[in-house]
């Protein structure tokens, strides 16, 4: 293992109708102004908005709405819910959403505090905000596992980049999987596709021989691969939806990252993908990671084939990428993109300009030159 220090300041609230239970704890500590943050309206649809903001209300909160972030969240959504924020005096922020909420809130609340631009302050300078309004995070989409770590992933479209920003990390998460209920199955399986990809890339960057955090990563991709199949039996499978939150956390709330170095290639590439057509993060994944994957094998073919053996009970490395391809068929995820829903045509020019930018991993298992990274894009087509 290397050297590590590991702290864990997200106070996590699981299972059924736990909100109630979770906000009764969490209320007193917050102050009067809270802003109740939020996408395009599916939490209206479920009666999710309606019970937190009763409660908010019942506890004498005064509760302004931050509503449309959008999938993919972009850097001017995050100026308008500052602008929101500072205007309000907001000193709670409650994102209820998806990845895409609670990003767009870790990086409102660090910038609300501060008059320097956040994106020039993290990209130009190297600093890292120290302080933010306090927030919680309700989870009504898994898969990212936003909701345990400060990390952010916002598009800043006046500089078509798609990027990690750090903000502020949220004090609570109350994961109820009832609150999942109504995803539409395809975003459901696209967030838990997330989530093993979360693991894989964790997996494969470099690390000692039997440390502990492999065999955590191994267990989380199979538990993941276990419950997306439990679902393609039956998408309402609760139990399934449970494991799967869960797996979603564990995945990107550092404990499978400890004492090691992490991968994370596929994600640049999708992240780059998505700053150009807007296209959905786990579904991108989907389509990105076998070839990337059939790219990388021989650097590192034994993590491939422990992989394949205890991911999918198959014999060699090979197998294993083979059945990796089919079980992203089986959950009838994208696997070209052709297939993804982008907002612009996805051309071989536009393909160069993903590689072109797109953030190069220097370290695992092996650094890509952007030729190759145009290579694995053009096989994606
Ligand atoms: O906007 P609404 O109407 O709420 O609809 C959303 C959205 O259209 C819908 N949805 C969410 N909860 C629902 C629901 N629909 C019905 N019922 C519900 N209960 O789901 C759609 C997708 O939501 P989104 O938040 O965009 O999905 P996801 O959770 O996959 O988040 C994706 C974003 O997170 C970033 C991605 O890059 C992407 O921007 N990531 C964040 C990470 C992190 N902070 O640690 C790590 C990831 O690798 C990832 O990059
Ligand atoms: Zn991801």
């Amino acid at each position: 293992m290397n050297k590590f220090t590991f702290s864990y300041p997200t106070k996590v609230y699981f299972g059924k109708g736990i909100a109630q239970e979770a906000l009764k704890q969490e209320l007193v500590k917050m102050g009067g102004n809270v802003m109740l943050a939020y996408g395009g309206g599916s939490v209206k649809k479920s009666g999710v908005y309606d019970e937190l903001k009763s409660l908010l209300l019942q506890n004498d909160k005064q509760v302004v709405d931050f509503s449309g972030i959008m999938p993919n969240p972009t850097f001017a959504k995050v100026q308008e819910g500052v602008a929101l924020a500072r205007e309000h005096q907001v000193d709670f922020i409650l994102a209820v959403g998806g990845g895409s909420v609670i990003d767009c809130c870790k990086v409102v609340s660090a910038q609300a505090v501060m008059e320097e631009d956040i994106w020039s302050m993290e990209y130009e300078k190297g600093k890292f905000p120290a302080a933010g309004i306090p927030m919680g995070a309700v989870v009504t989409a898994s898969g990212t596992g936003a909701e345990m770590n400060s990390g952010a992933v916002i598009t800043n479209e006046e500089k078509m980049w798609k990027g990690p920003i750090v903000g502020t990390g949220a004090t609570f998460a109350i994961l109820d999987p009832d609150y999942t209920a109504t995803v539409p199955p395809m975003q459901v399986l696209s967030g838990a596709f997330d989530t093993l990809s979360h693991a894989m890339e964790t997996y494969l960057g470099s690390s000692d021989q039997d440390n502990v955090s492999d065999d955590v990563a191994l267990a989380i991709m199979r538990n993941t691969v276990v419950n997306m199949r439990r679902l393609l039996q039956d998408i309402n499978d609760m139990q399934a939806r449970g494991n799967l939150m869960w797996d979603s956390a564990m995945a990107e709330n550092g404990i499978l990252k400890v004492g090691r170095l992490t991968d994370f290639q596929a994600h640049q590439i999708e992240h780059q993908l998505g700053a150009y057509t807007d296209c959905n993060h786990g579904q991108g994944l989907a389509v990105i990671h076998p070839v990337y994957y059939r790219h990388i094998l021989k650097d590192a073919q034994e993590k491939f084939t422990r992989f394949a053996k205890e991911v999918f009970g198959e014999d060699s490395a090979e197998a294993g990428l083979d059945a990796l391809t089919s079980f992203i068929r089986e959950c009838g995820l994208p696997a070209k993109l052709w297939e993804l829903k982008a907002r612009v045509e996805i051309t071989p020019d536009l393909l160069r300009k993903v590689a072109d930018t797109c953030n190069i991993i220097k370290s695992n298992p092996r650094e890509l030159s952007r030729d190759e990274i145009y290579d694995i894009l053009c096989e994606c087509m």
